[in-house]
């Protein structure tokens, strides 16, 4: 029984070392340390043993018990901490990855252009302000010198606005242009005056390659003593010199707006072919930008300015247009429809 004893924890102990995982050292207690193992039937087959025998065999036989135990104890814990750290190598998060790169924003075509244009203005003193985009029909067209039923109307094609709380139909438009701030301006400040108005304006009009029903504009206006067209024309140009380059030739022409007498349409020569003629200047040699002239009398007296006194000009420009012919873009639909292509080759 001794020789057994000793055969059999030496058979036990070198199982154990070869076993690499806790399921085969489960089945391994079950085999050697468990109900029914060969070493439980020893210690029960004590009891009938001869007295002097049983503390003896008892005696090697619970040695053998707790060297087992003590050896798979020490093996359960070897290969616990094997599995755990194959798992904490499985779960390792490789933190050397690359981010992605964050998107980053930039400012829309027609957004930069209006910050030139206006910090063109701003250098020369003009305050910029801005105005509502759903306006009254009288500052939008009467105050400027554009009576109801007037063929000039034809010019603007309006958007009319469904009024409510008593206001009689035709009175309120989406405006037409950025001129109804000449009014407003005049009628909250006293000359001298200096503005720059950005904003949007809205025609009903099909849309194609050069016209939108939604669009922008940028109106200047300056009133004070002693304002002449060779102000207008020193003003314009400098914004000109700012925006298109400072060898550009400026060109004054007549043309007919209601709300300035004399009017005039502003060209320069051509940045792109200096002249000379080519696709963005339509072979002329020259872009016609912006339509300007000197702030009418009625227009003056109409918010109650002395024209004996003042005088001043305005001027109206489309920053899209401005735009297109400054980067050669010939569709003013590309600033609407969000292509990703077209927006970020302006920085
Ligand atoms: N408001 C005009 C338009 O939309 C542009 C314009 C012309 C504005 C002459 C002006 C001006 O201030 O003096 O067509």
């Amino acid at each position: 029984m001794i020789e057994q004893l000793e055969e059999l924890k030496t058979r036990a102990l070198e199982e154990l070392a070869r076993i690499q995982d806790l399921d085969r050292l489960e089945e391994w207690r079950i085999t050697y340390l468990g109900k029914r193992s060969e070493l439980n039937q020893i210690l029960r087959g004590i009891g009938t043993l001869a007295p002097a025998d049983r503390r003896t065999v008892g005696q090697i036989a619970n040695d053998v018990k707790s060297v087992l135990e003590g050896e798979s104890a020490a093996r359960r814990a070897q290969l616990e901490q094997i599995a755990r750290e194959a798992e904490i190598a499985r779960e390792r998060v490789d933190v050397t990855l690359p981010p992605r790169p964050i998107a980053r924003g930039q400012c829309h075509p027609l957004s930069l252009i209006t910050e030139e244009i206006v910090a063109a203005f701003r250098a020369l003193g003009y305050d910029v302000v801005e105005g509502p985009e759903v306006e009254w029909d009288k500052y939008n067209f009467e105050m400027l010198n554009i009576p109801a039923e007037h063929p000039a109307r034809d010019v603007w094609d309006t958007f009319y606005v469904k009024t409510t709380d008593g206001i009689p139909q035709g009175q309120v438009v989406l405006r037409t242009h950025t001129s109804p701030m000449q009014i407003r301006v005049m009628q909250a400040r006293r000359p001298p005056i200096r503005v720059i108005v950005p904003g949007r304006a809205y025609r009903y009009e099909a849309t194609d390659a050069t016209h939108e029903s939604e669009f922008y504009q940028i109106e200047g206006l300056a009133v004070d003593e002693h304002i002449t067209m060779a102000d207008l024309k020193g003003t314009l140009t400098a914004f000109a010199h700012a925006v298109f380059g400072p060898e550009r030739r400026t060109r004054f022409r007549v043309d007919f707006f209601p709300f300035v007498e004399p009017g005039a349409e502003m060209a320069i020569d051509c940045h792109a072919c200096r002249g000379s003629g080519c696709r963005i200047c339509k072979n002329t040699g020259w872009i016609e930008i912006m339509g300007a002239g000197m702030v009418h009398p009625k227009v003056l007296e109409g918010v109650g300015y002395d024209p004996a006194k003042y005088t001043g000009f305005a001027f109206g420009m489309g920053p899209e247009r401005v735009a297109m012919l400054k980067y050669g873009i010939d569709d003013i639909r590309l600033f609407k429809t969000n292509d990703l292509r077209f927006l970020q080759q302006f920085r």
